[in-house]
């Protein structure tokens, strides 16, 4: 009896120590958003394309073993004159959101021309049209064919109303500006773009976001993790 007791608590303390050991492991639950490259201090020069990595982590998932998909993750650069403190990360326009969680990304670019116009070209387009909102709105949900030549946009009946707003809305207002750059993907590149004549501290300031699926309760930000970071220009 006395030797069945120690050789249960033997049993139950070394599970302990097991359990222990197994959460020591176990990868961060967490929100963690870290740009791995450029490294800090890096210097670029001005017009130049420059590579980025991010790595996020998430609920025991990482980007790095594909269980968070690539377009889940995406990148927004800006130029600032003075890039020597790098603000905070803020928040992701809910509309650019949206386009990396569809498939919009794999005919659009946010700058040059593929498959389909680019979002600065749609919103150049489409700048100070009343009801043009509306209009993309509807587009994005029941497809478009002839505004932009021969080209075939398919219907996107999976957005709902409110999503195909947000991103309308992004386009027409935002989209134009060429002061802000966004990339979706967990690597890609970004250009060092100046406005007017950049001075010894202008820079690039890029700040990485999560834009997949939260546990209820969970929230966006703050992430932990290196998720903003400045590029200096040269
Ligand atoms: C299979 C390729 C493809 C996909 C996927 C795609 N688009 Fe398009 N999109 C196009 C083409 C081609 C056009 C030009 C259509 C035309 O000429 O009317 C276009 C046009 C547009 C326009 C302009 C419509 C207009 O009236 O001028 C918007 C806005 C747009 N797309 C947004 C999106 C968004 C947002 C997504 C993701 C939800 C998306 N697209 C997914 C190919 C695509």
């Amino acid at each position: 009896m006395q030797l069945k007791i120690v050789g249960l608590s033997v049993v139950a303390l070394a599970a302990s120590t097991f359990a222990a050991l197994l959460h020591a492991a176990a990868p961060s639950q967490g929100l963690s958003v870290d740009i791995a490259s450029p490294a800090v201090g890096s210097r670029a020069p001005w017009g130049s394309q420059v590579p980025y990595a991010v790595t996020v982590s998430y609920d025991g998932k990482s980007t790095k073993f594909g269980e968070i998909p690539s377009n889940q993750v995406v990148l927004r650069a800006v130029f600032a004159a003075n890039a020597d403190s790098a603000p905070a990360a803020g928040v992701l326009p809910d509309g650019v959101a949206e386009i990396s969680r569809s498939n919009c990304s794999g005919c659009h670019d946010f700058a040059a021309a593929s498959a389909g116009p680019s979002f600065a070209a749609i919103a150049r387009r489409y700048a100070g049209k009343g009801g043009a909102a509306a209009t993309l709105a509807d587009h994005i949900r029941n497809g478009s064919h002839g505004a932009w030549g021969g080209g075939t946009m398919p219907p996107h009946p999976e957005i709902s109303a409110a999503q195909a707003t947000a991103i309308a809305q992004w386009i027409v207002s935002q989209a134009g500006s060429s002061s802000v750059q966004y990339a979706i993907g967990r690597t890609g590149t970004f250009r060092m773009n100046a406005t007017g004549k950049p001075g010894p501290h202008a820079g690039t300031v890029l700040s990485a976001f999560y834009t997949g699926p939260l546990k209820p309760g969970d929230k966006r930000g703050p992430a932990s993790g290196r998720n903003t970071l400045a590029v200096h220009g040269s």
